[in-house]
């Protein structure tokens, strides 16, 4: 096994889930998800590889690609038709480092566990897939995000249907997750409500705990969600890993550009 330093599979036994841990470990995770569009597992990637994560994260600093630009909450061209304080002519700012999947070596923590056919094996099981395969992007697969001082990522929606981090490092202060579940649904946009949390109303905004080793599972399409600006030196830093349902799932050239600064 490759990743037996990674997890902590004492208390996650993701490379045993046929047992009674196993399967427990997965009924609640999915029943959790299902119920509040949020699964945290703290611990669940160990203090050493979250440390040389970190390490590893500013080593190869000056690989990543730093992004600063404005869009909508649904990354969408503003809506030229609707007063400036609409939700689908509202911009918000996101800037953050990328640090993309082919810089990142092949025997560091997080990678050696990304391609590991158990993990990607729970996360199907979690997210009640029958079938589900890692990225197949050579940039965006597995990447390590920084934020640095003032940086942050805007209030948005996400354009797939789930998402999976792993935190590595908390900022000093900042750089926290905020989101809202269930502002918008299937058949509702729900506009008003996504403009009063863009206008500052705070009453439905619920903070995700992110301690170092969290792997968090999340759905970003009715919940709108962010990351506060980061104050103090530290930066925040994380990974997100990317699956599909079909095998050959890549950016398009023009996202590859946008994300990374280059297409593979
Ligand atoms: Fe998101």
């Amino acid at each position: 096994m490759d990743h037996a330093d990674v997890v902590d599979l004492g208390r996650y036994p993701i490379h045993e889930l046929d047992s009674d841990r196993g399967r427990a470990l997965v009924f609640d995770c999915r029943a959790e998800l299902v119920d509040t569009g949020v699964c945290n597992l703290p611990g669940f990637v160990t203090d050493t590889a979250v440390a040389a994560m970190a390490a590893l994260a500013e080593r190869i600093a000056d690989k990543a690609w730093e992004t600063d630009r404005p869009h909508t909450v649904y990354f969408e061209p503003v809506d030229e038709s609707v007063p400036a304080d609409h939700p689908r002519a509202h911009q918000v700012r996101s800037a953050k480092n990328g640090i993309a999947y082919d810089h990142i070596p092949a025997d560091a923590p997080l990678r050696r566990l990304y391609e590991s056919d158990d993990l990607t094996a729970f996360i199907a099981a979690v997210l009640d897939k029958p079938v589900l395969h890692r990225s197949a992007d050579p940039l965006d697969a597995l990447q390590i995000t920084t934020f640095r001082p003032g940086q942050e990522l805007g209030w948005h929606f996400d354009r797939s249907e789930f998402s999976v981090t792993v935190m590595y490092q908390q900022a000093d202060a900042g750089g926290d997750f905020e989101y809202v579940p269930g502002l918008r649904s299937a058949d509702d946009e729900n506009h008003p409500g996504v403009r009063r949390v863009l206008l500052g109303d705070r009453s439905g905004i619920r903070v995700l705990p992110s301690a170092p080793g969290t792997l968090a599972f999340f759905h970003g399409e009715h919940a709108l969600h962010r990351v506060t600006p980061v104050r103090g030196a530290t930066p925040r830093i994380n990974s997100v890993l990317t699956y599909g349902e079909r095998p050959d799932m890549k950016l398009n050239e023009l996202t590859q550009q946008l994300f990374y600064g280059r297409t593979a």
